[in-house]
């Protein structure tokens, strides 16, 4: 079954077209990277998926309904690009917060927030507030909001940006661990070795509109390319194009 389906979705901001006539679709137990320059539509992208913004035209379906559905947002996990928590919150408070926004009873919240924390590197700064947080960690404070509610999908705004080497590990170890669950992921990014590594397909976005849609499998058996090859090739070379130009 397709967990999300996009369907010639459209969307301007005045005389931007930010996302233009965007198929695309993920099948559950699927990690999707999605990938493409500064301003390409990504985030837009991901704001219609979770029904904060209208499409003008085209179709969103999630889990086969419209994602402004109360039961259809109950099953996603959102990190956004940038989260603007309450800085005088400790990161385990912030986690009750959201998880009585969710609807969980207080010892749900508490035994799955002290897994969480430990599994995100927080265990120990989690009785210390936001505000004292380096940015790597209020990226790890972010991951475990999205899945405090145990959500069948994740839908995440460039997760990787900010975490050191060693977060990543874990943060790629825990998407694949979710994956091994049933759960699936969609995440934007620009951290191609990333995609490389743990996504099952990548979509990578130019102006709005697909351009290159392909399973890493593939691309991995393609001729010896890469990703980075790829995305260099569908979103032209300037370095390439200006020596061509010269000689
Ligand atoms: N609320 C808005 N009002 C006006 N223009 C917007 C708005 N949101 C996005 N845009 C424009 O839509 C285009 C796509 O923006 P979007 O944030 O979706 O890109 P992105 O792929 O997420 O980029 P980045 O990698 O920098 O996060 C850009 O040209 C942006 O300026
Ligand atoms: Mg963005």
């Amino acid at each position: 079954m397709e967990l999300v389906k996009l369907s010639s979705v459209t969307k301007s901001f005045g005389a931007v077209r930010a996302v233009d006539a965007l198929d695309l679709s993920l099948g559950q137990g699927e990690i999707l990277g999605f990938l493409g320059t500064n301003g390409a539509g990504k985030t837009t992208t991901i704001k219609m998926l979770l029904g904060l913004i209208a499409p003008d035209a085209g179709g969103v379906a999630v889990f086969g309904a419209d994602p402004r559905r109360a039961s259809t947002r109950r099953r996603i996990g959102f990190m956004p690009e940038t989260a603007h928590y309450y800085p005088f919150l400790t990161a385990r408070e912030l986690l009750r917060f959201y998880g009585g926004l969710c609807g969980m009873d207080a010892a749900g919240i508490a035994s799955r927030a002290g897994e969480l924390l430990e599994k995100v590197g927080l265990a120990e700064a989690g009785g210390r507030q936001l505000k004292t947080y380096s940015k790597g960690m209020l990226q790890r404070a972010g991951i475990a909001q999205a899945l405090l509610h145990d959500p069948d999908l994740l839908i995440l705004d460039e997760p990787f940006t900010g975490l050191d080497p060693l977060a990543r590990i874990q943060f790629r170890d825990l998407l694949l661990e979710l994956r091994a669950a049933g759960k699936t992921v969609f995440f934007s990014s620009h951290e191609l070795s990333e995609a490389e590594l743990i996504c099952d397909r990548v979509a990578i976005l130019k102006a709005g509109r697909c351009v290159y849609e392909g399973s890493v499998r593939q691309i991995a058996g393609d001729g010896g390319g890469n990703l980075e090859r790829i995305f260099l090739d569908v979103l032209g070379r300037p370095d390439a194009a200006r020596k061509e130009v010269r000689s």
